[in-house]
Parts: structure tokens; C-alpha cells; sequence
């Protein structure tokens, strides 16, 4: 289980940071049931779709596009069975993370070795020469899967010279002037036998070549060995025959079911999330800290002071100085006739809050779920299902969170309220999606998602969570308002201008920093393992900066709203959820950045889908941080309003 370059008690918590299935554990989850091989059972290898590679020993190499293809999209020529591909079955999850796994033409028998076994020949035409030509240089890796286990390639941590498993392998070689295609891939299988003559499958490595000597030889066998390297060409009288070809090799292995995960688990360099925890809690409990003190003590004198000039005021009335008292009856107790008065446009911000609170809600179970090991990586698509799941099953809370806040803020169109809070978000995120899938269809990429799928989400959207939606607001709706402390005047008060940083956009810009601190290095982790499509199991890490990014998001909005309603502007409620959610902001420019340093452009649909995506998770989180903001500051004036006495 040593992953982690830590002492012992360290690499105990590391391990449960980093949310590894636990060796202990003999319990499996479904899906994930170990199957048994006897010697000479086929073992069957599935295909899944082809995904831009991530090359951490050749940092200059960007990344090149940030879509998938079909294994079998028909310039590829890749080998079939006779009777054409079958899909294999998966979880809707999966399909919607981008899976496409289908069945293949390899026979991979258990425990028996085979050197050189045909696949197919296949004719390139000039076109598409060209298209896989530009695929390799494009640096594409094949993703196989057996028994559940992606095929890898075997690489070393460049810092600690640790072997480990990296999923997926080269389409190609490009060796800066020509692409050279493999045609022949050696696949070394690692099993374990768990009793006499019962196998498990534990590890599978792929090691591809270019031969372009490899010759057929009468009905399945072949000839597979050759120096010079297959070079497709792109002119159209050249036939550009290739012989695919494979060999396999089964290792014994001591590696157990249960641990057979751990190697292609490698924490690149865990000393920056290490480093990236440490320095997110130290500015949260710094800034926490000050959040408290100032507000805890300024808001004690504060109250203290109030009620101590209302017992005054009532016992000397006509006599006592009135004119030194309202000198000093200044700040937030001032607008307290104003502060709860509805914002402009509230049914917006109800929509947006519950929506917000749906979201946070999903977010929140996934990463404990996650947590937990539910989520472990050898389960595929459980992430995906998982999301969709909680999603849908939270539009409850959604709907219910919505309507309370509407009624406080005496809204009237309470059909909209109704209508608008399942259908916000899920346009959206439905929106952009299909969009890019447009986008996609056009260039042939699998990374689209497929028109039944689609459906799917659609009718599960319709049918489950939009009534669950409308039963929550109408709970909601049921119930009594949530009482403001104070009385709201007839007449609002004027607001003076304030100036500085407590303008809007300044106040934003300071205060969206903050969260996007507690999140940004976990996120840069989560961009890698969404554009490179590797898997992301930081889960602990991850736990804990979501529950950084809360606090920080909370005090830093209280605190801003603190200072607004102390310059007398009352106008909190929408000031607070764009305080917070400016940190989306910063994602979105994080997100740039990355396009800028990580991501290298060929095709302006990259740059679409890519942008596209961005635009979304930073609405998302906009959501997110935006709902968090509200709710500490709705906490937070109930709670400072509810201690004064006014008459
Ligand atoms: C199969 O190949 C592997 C790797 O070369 C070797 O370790 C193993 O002994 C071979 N098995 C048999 C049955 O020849």
C-alpha cells in the first residue's frame, strides 16, 4: 500500500487521503466480483475509444485535441470479428464520461503463451493515410480493456524512480518528422492463481510495434519480426497494406485480486497536494481567524452598544444628549429597516439558490461517497452514475430550498418559481452539451454522446426529478415564511455611495481569490484527468479542500456583507452571491491558462469544446460558491438582526 513517500503514520493517513480500496478488504462491490480463468479460458479484451495521450516524461509534448474516437471509426481500419464489433454493456455513467467499449477479434487464451497470431490485413487509401497519420502525431493512445483492467503502458515516476501502470498506449510513433503506425502489440498479462487451477487476471501491460515486414502466413498465422517501421503514405497509388499482429505473455504474478489496482494508482507528485493542503488551510485558518475576531468582537461592542443606547434612550428620554447618541448609532443597525426587503428580482435568486443548493448537495454526498471507496476506479462509470443518481434524487431539496426563499422574500409568481427551478441548471449544462456534441457528430468523434444516451438523461430528468423538484417547492411553499427579526419600512432608505473596495467589482475580485485558493490545485488535477482522461481518485484531498473552499467562500462573504451593510447599502442578497461566486471567475482563468500551457491547438473544434466545457464547470461552480455565499450571509444578517432590540 506504500504509496506515498511518508513515514508510516503518515503513509496510513496518506492512503486514506488518496481512497484506495483497502487490501483488507475482501467485501467487493458489484460490478467489481474477481472472475476465475481456468487454464486455455478465453479471456476476453475489449476495445474501448481512442483518447489523446498524457505524456508526463515529455513535458514539451502538449496536449494536442481534447476529443475521443471510436475504435472502430472506419479510417482507422483497426481489425474486426467477422461478424462485426458487439457493444458491451455499461453503465449509463460511463457511456456518459466518454466509455465506448466493444468487443474485439483477439483470442487471449489464460496461461498460454502465443509469439505471433494474425489479426488482419488492412489497406490504407490515401485519406485516410492522412487521418491516422495526423492522429499519431497528435500523439493518440488505444485504450484496451481485460477483465475490467486497462491495458498499460509500464512507465517510472521520473522523481522516485517507482514503476507503476499508465493506462492506454501509443497509437503511433512520431519521432518529429514521420508518424510510424504499430501493427503489432505484445500484451503481457500479469494473473494470479487464487486457488490450483483457478486464475485471476492482475495486470495488463502493452508493449506496441512497428514492423513493416510482418508478413501473413496461411490462414491465422503470421510473421512477426522486421526492423523498419510501418510508414503510411499518403499519395493515392500507394496501397499501404498492414498486417496487424499480436503476441501474448502471461506472468505469475504475487499481486492478489483485491491490490491489483494499487499499481496503476500512482500519485505523480503527492507533495503538491500535500503542499496545496497545507497552503489552503493555512489561509483559511488565517482568515477565519480574522473573520472571527474582527466580527465576533466588532459585532459584541456593536450589539452591546445598540441595546445599551435603547435602554438609555428609553430611561432619559428628552433628557440625555440625543444628538452625541445618533452620532454614535451608526452602521449596520441603521439599515435595519431595509435589510430584509426583497431584492431585485427574486425569483431569479430563489431559482439560482435552490439550484445552487441541488448542486451543492450532489457535489457534497459524491465526495464523501467517494470517500468512502464506492467510487473506486475498478467500478467505471460508477462516478458518472453516481453524480447522475444524486442529481436527480436532490432535485427535492432543490425545489424545497427555492420556494423557502422565495416566500421570504414575499414572492408572488409562484408558478415560475415552480416551473423555473428544475429547468434552470439542467438546460444549461443539457444546452452546452448538446451544442458540443453538435460540434463533435460533425468531426466524427466519439466523444459525442450517443442520441439514445441522451435520451436516457432526458426522460430520467422528466420523469424523476422534475416531480420531485415541484414536491419539494411545494412543501416548501406549505410552509410558514421564515420570520425576519426586524420589521422592513415602508419607504427605502437611501444608500450612499460607497466607494474603494466595496464596490461591487472590487469586492468581488478580492474576495473570489479566496475560495478559488482552497480548490485551484485539486482542480488543476481534475482538468487533467478530465482532458487526458485518466482516472481521478484523489477523493480525500479533493474532501477536504470542498470543505476549504466552503468556509473560505462563507467567511469571506460574511465578512464583505458585514462591511456593506456597515457603510449602510442593505442591498446584500445578490451582493452576496456574486461575491462568492466570483471565484468562478478565477476558475474560468485558470482554465485559460491551463488552455495556454498544457494544451496546444490543431482544430478550432478543440477550441470550441474546450472553451465550452470551461464555460460550464465555471458555472457550475459560480453556482456553487455563489449559493454558499448567500446562505452564510442570510445566516449571518438573521442572526446580527435577531440580537439588536428595535422598536
Ligand atoms: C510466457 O511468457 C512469460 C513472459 O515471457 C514467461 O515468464 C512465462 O514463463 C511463459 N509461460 C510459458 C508457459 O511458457
Amino acid at each position: 500500500m506504500r504509496r506515498l513517500d511518508l513515514s508510516t503514520s503518515g503513509a496510513v493517513l496518506a492512503s486514506l487521503l488518496a481512497c484506495t480500496p483497502s487490501p483488507a478488504s475482501a467485501f467487493y462491490f458489484p460490478g467489481v466480483a474477481p472472475t476465475s480463468y481456468k487454464t486455455g479460458d478465453i479471456v476476453p479484451l475489449y476495445v474501448n475509444h481512442l483518447t489523446p495521450a498524457y505524456q508526463p516524461n515529455n513535458p514539451q509534448l502538449k496536449l494536442q485535441s481534447v476529443y475521443s474516437y471510436d475504435y472502430y471509426h472506419p479510417p482507422f481500419h483497426f481489425c474486426r470479428e467477422k461478424d462485426g464489433p458487439k457493444q458491451v454493456r455499461e453503465s449509463l455513467g460511463s457511456i456518459l464520461f466518454g466509455d465506448r467499449i466493444q468487443t474485439s477479434p483477439f483470442e487471449l487464451k489464460m496461461g498460454i503463451n502465443e509469439t505471433c497470431k494474425l489479426l488482419c490485413e488492412a489497406p490504407y487509401p490515401a485519406k485516410d493515410a492522412a487521418f491516422v497519420n495526423s492522429r499519431i502525431h497528435q500523439a493518440y493512445d488505444l485504450n484496451w480493456l481485460i477483465d475490467g483492467l486497462p491495458a498499460a503502458q509500464s512507465l517510472r515516476d521520473p522523481s522516485s524512480e517507482e514503476p507503476f501502470y499508465s493506462p492506454g498506449f501509443a497509437l503511433g510513433l512520431w519521432d518529429g518528422e514521420t508518424p510510424m503506425l504499430n501493427n503489432h502489440y505484445d500484451i503481457v498479462i500479469d494473473y494470479h492463481e487464487a486457488s490450483p487451477n483457478n486464475y485471476r487476471v492482475v495486470g495488463v501491460l502493452v508493449d506496441p510495434f512497428s514492423i513493416s515486414e510482418s508478413k501473413r502466413q496461411g490462414d491465422d498465422q503470421a510473421t512477426c519480426k522486421g526492423q523498419t517501421p510501418v510508414i503510411l503514405k499518403e499519395n493515392d497509388d500507394d496501397k499501404n497494406l498492414v498486417t496487424f499482429t499480436y503476441g501474448v505473455y502471461w506472468r505469475l504474478s504475487p499481486t492478489p485480486f483485491a491490490t491489483r489496482w494499487d499499481k496503476y494508482l500512482h500519485v505523480y507528485d503527492p507533495t503538491i497536494h500535500w503542499f496545496s493542503l497545507i497552503n489552503s488551510a493555512v489561509i483559511v485558518v488565517f482568515l477565519v481567524g480574522m473573520v472571527s475576531t474582527i466580527l465576533v468582537r466588532t459585532l459584541k461592542k456593536d450589539i452591546a452598544r445598540y441595546n445599551r443606547l435603547d435602554q438609555f434612550a428609553l430611561e432619559d428620554f428628552g433628557e440625555s444628549g440625543d444628538a452625541d447618541d445618533t452620532a454614535d448609532d451608526s452602521g449596520w443597525k441603521l439599515v435595519h429597516g431595509d435589510v430584509f426587503r426583497p431584492p431585485t428580482n427574486p425569483l431569479l435568486l430563489s431559482v439560482l439558490v435552490g439550484n445552487g443548493a441541488q448542486l451543492f448537495a450532489m457535489t457534497a454526498l459524491t465526495i464523501a461517497f467517494a470517500l468512502l471507496g464506492f467510487l473506486s476506479p475498478s467500478n467505471r462509470g460508477a462516478l458518472g452514475t453516481v453524480i447522475i443518481i444524486f442529481y436527480t434524487l436532490f432535485g427535492f431539496f432543490g425545489g424545497y430550498v427555492a420556494a423557502r426563499t422565495y416566500k421570504f422574500f414575499h414572492g408572488e409568481s409562484w408558478k415560475m418559481c415552480f416551473f423555473y427551478t428544475p429547468v434552470a441548471l439542467p438546460a444549461l449544462v443539457f444546452a452546452t452539451f448538446f451544442l458540443l456534441n453538435l460540434f463533435l457528430w460533425g468531426r466524427g468523434a466519439s466523444g459525442a454522446v450517443p442520441f439514445t444516451t441522451m435520451l436516457v438523461v432526458i426522460i430520467i430528468w422528466f420523469v424523476i426529478s422534475v416531480p420531485l423538484s415541484v414536491a419539494g417547492s411545494w412543501i416548501g411553499f406549505k410552509q410558514a415564511a421564515i420570520e425576519a427579526p426586524v420589521r422592513t419600512n415602508q419607504i427605502p432608505r437611501q444608500i450612499p455611495p460607497v466607494g474603494g473596495y466595496l464596490r461591487p467589482l472590487p469586492s468581488m475580485a478580492l474576495a473570489g481569490v479566496l475560495p478559488f485558493f482552497a480548490i485551484f490545485v485539486e482542480l488543476y488535477f481534475i482538468m487533467n484527468s478530465i482532458w487526458f482522461s485518466k482516472v481521478y481518485y484523489m477523493f480525500g484531498f479533493l474532501f477536504i479542500c470542498f470543505g476549504l473552499m466552503i468556509i473560505t467562500s462563507a467567511a469571506v462573504t460574511v465578512l464583505t456583507i458585514y462591511l456593506l451593510l456597515c457603510a449602510e447599502n442593505y442591498h446584500w442578497q445578490w451582493r452576496s452571491f456574486f461575491t462568492a461566486g466570483a471565484s468562478a471567475a478565477y476558475v474560468f482563468a485558470g482554465c485559460l491558462l491551463y488552455w495556454i500551457k498544457d494544451v496546444s491547438w490543431t482544430s478550432w473544434t478543440s477550441g470550441v469544446v474546450y472553451l465550452g466545457y470551461s464555460a460550464l464547470l465555471s458555472a457550475l461552480v459560480f453556482l456553487l460558491t455563489g449559493t454558499i455565499g448567500f446562505f452564510a450571509s442570510w445566516l449571518f444578517t438573521l442572526k446580527i438582526y435577531r440580537s439588536i432590540k428595535v422598536d
